[in-house]
């Protein structure tokens, strides 16, 4: 397979020098960035919101930002999303219709608002949610986000069920539809993820907390050689 890109999230970046930690990383090879948005409801944790990919379009004008949003009312930020330079915003499934009900986000329109304000639309499933909970929407998307450890923190354990989800949805997604993976992706793991199918690895914890970055990420990278 070719070579998977590397998106560093800056979930474990040191949040005090932020700008040196993803110039370091993009020196390095990474090639693009990984926003962790949480609201506390979604999930039981705060991080970051619009102000740091505002700070990060100012700092890397060519970067590409991916944006993931684990949050209840993901229709609420497209628009500031989108003023602050996100590239990509990217929203959970499993708080879209017909999931979630009544107070459920329509997908449909959103992902429709998400191509009008200039942005590449993502979907996003939890390890406990089918990969065919995506399918009225497939299409339509730019990126589909296999979450391979229960959302909410950085430096947990990969969940290697989620790679047969990954294999279904890579034989329905079209060449230039993408295919991430995010949570415990390490040498290994990352092999595994490519194997099935994975073309965008998010890494957290094993980047910013190596001794040397440039070697895992040229790790990541080479996950499809083997
Ligand atoms: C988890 C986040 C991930 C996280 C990954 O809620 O969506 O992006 O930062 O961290 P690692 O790579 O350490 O598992
Ligand atoms: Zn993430």
């Amino acid at each position: 397979p070719p070579h998977p890109l590397v998106a560093a999230s800056i979930l474990s970046a040191d949040f005090g020098r932020m700008e040196q930690e993803c110039r370091d990383v993009l020196d390095k090879g990474a090639d693009l960035l990984h926003l962790d948005v949480m609201d506390g409801h979604f999930v039981p944790n705060l991080t970051m919101g619009v102000d740091m990919c505002r700070a990060l379009r100012k700092h890397f004008p060519h970067t590409y930002l991916d944006v993931h949003l684990m949050v209840e009312h993901p229709a609420h930020f497209v628009e500031m999303f989108a003023e602050a330079g996100a590239s990509l915003f990217a929203f959970h499934a499993e708080v879209a219709r017909p999931h979630r009900r009544h107070d459920g986000v329509k997908a449909e329109a959103l992902i429709e608002r998400i191509h009008k304000l200039g942005m590449q639309a993502g979907m996003v499933i939890n390890p406990a949610t089918p990969a065919d909970a995506l399918e009225p929407w497939l299409e339509e998307l730019d990126l589909v986000l296999v979450m391979s450890v229960n959302p909410g923190r950085s430096g947990q354990r990969f969940i290697p069920d989620v790679l047969e989800k990954a294999r279904w949805l890579r034989e329905r997604l079209g060449p230039h539809q993408r295919l991430e993976m995010d949570g415990g992706l390490n040498g290994k793991t990352s092999q595994q993820a490519v194997a099935a199918g994975v073309d965008v690895l998010v890494t957290a914890s094993a980047l910013f907390g190596a001794e040397d970055r440039k070697s895992v990420i040229d790790t990541l990278h080479a996950a499809g050689d083997v």
